[in-house]
């Protein structure tokens, strides 16, 4: 028995929503592919007086491992999803790899699609998406993780209607300093500095400014189908 599933919450923003949620004495499950980067998270996490840490080796793209972590989980009010791998996916359409497009859609829309589905009669209270600033200010790169970030706020509205009254949101996140922009191939912190001097909020993004989103709008009993920004205003340079 857990009180919140966070997918992607071995590192980064979900390992930061693990961490602001245990805090304040949620019972927390991570999931990810690797065993070894959830045992290091979970031992980073584990503090007398906290919630309690879980931890389930998954893969949000394959439906048997889908179903089997909602099976052994049983019942719980609170699912986030953060998983996404970007190995491969910065370039232009053309050069990028079609097996790696089909990975993209296959964890970031399919997998969040799949949770919605094994999700149903076991979540009680929220199931809150990760899309992200590129399916609202393409850059000549990334498309397809765009696309898919795009479809999210869709499938939310679609399963916010089906899985009523469970709520079902989408978090977009700016620019946010974690272990993703290691898997692309670019200078991370020109590009973080550049973006710094122009972005409203003076500032990239942290993954605690991502959980505090996903607290409040996982704990928010109005709010549902919607898709938040957190993107210190990128939508508008
Ligand atoms: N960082 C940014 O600037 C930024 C901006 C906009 C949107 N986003 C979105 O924010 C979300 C969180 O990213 P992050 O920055 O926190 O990156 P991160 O630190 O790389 O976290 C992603 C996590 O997802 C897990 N994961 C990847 N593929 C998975 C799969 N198929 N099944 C289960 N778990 C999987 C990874 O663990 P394993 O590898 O062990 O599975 C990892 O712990 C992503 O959806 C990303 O697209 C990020």
């Amino acid at each position: 028995m857990t009180d919140a599933i966070i997918i992607g919450g071995g590192s980064g923003m979900g390992l930061a929503l693990a961490r602001t949620l245990l805090a304040h004495g949620t019972d927390v499950t991570i999931v990810g592919r690797s065993a070894d980067r959830l045992a290091q998270a979970r031992t980073q996490l584990e503090r007398p007086g906290h919630g309690k840490v879980g931890a389930v080796t998954a893969d949000i793209a394959r439906e048997e491992d889908v179903a089997a972590l909602f099976a052994r989980v049983g019942q719980v009010n609170h699912v986030a999803v953060t998983a996404a791998d970007a190995t491969g996916v910065y370039g232009r359409t053309a050069a990028v790899a079609t097996a790696t497009a089909r990975g993209v859609i296959e964890t970031k829309l399919l997998g969040a699609w799949l949770v919605g589905k094994y999700a149903d009669g076991r979540v009680t209270d929220s199931i809150t998406f990760t899309s992200g600033i590129n399916a609202y200010r393409p850059n000549g790169s990334n498309t397809v993780m765009a696309a898919a970030n795009g479809a999210l706020a869709s499938l939310a509205r679609g399963l916010a209607i089906e899985l009523a009254p469970v709520r079902v949101n989408v978090i977009s996140p700016g620019w946010v300093d974690t272990a993703i922009w290691d898997q692309l191939d670019m200078d991370k912190q020109a590009a973080f500095a550049d973006l710094s001097k122009r972005l409203p909020a003076r500032r990239v993004g942290t993954p605690e400014d991502i959980a505090q989103a996903f607290a409040s709008v996982m704990h928010n009993g109005f709010v549902t189908g919607t898709e938040l920004h957190v993107d210190g205003g990128h939508r508008f340079v």
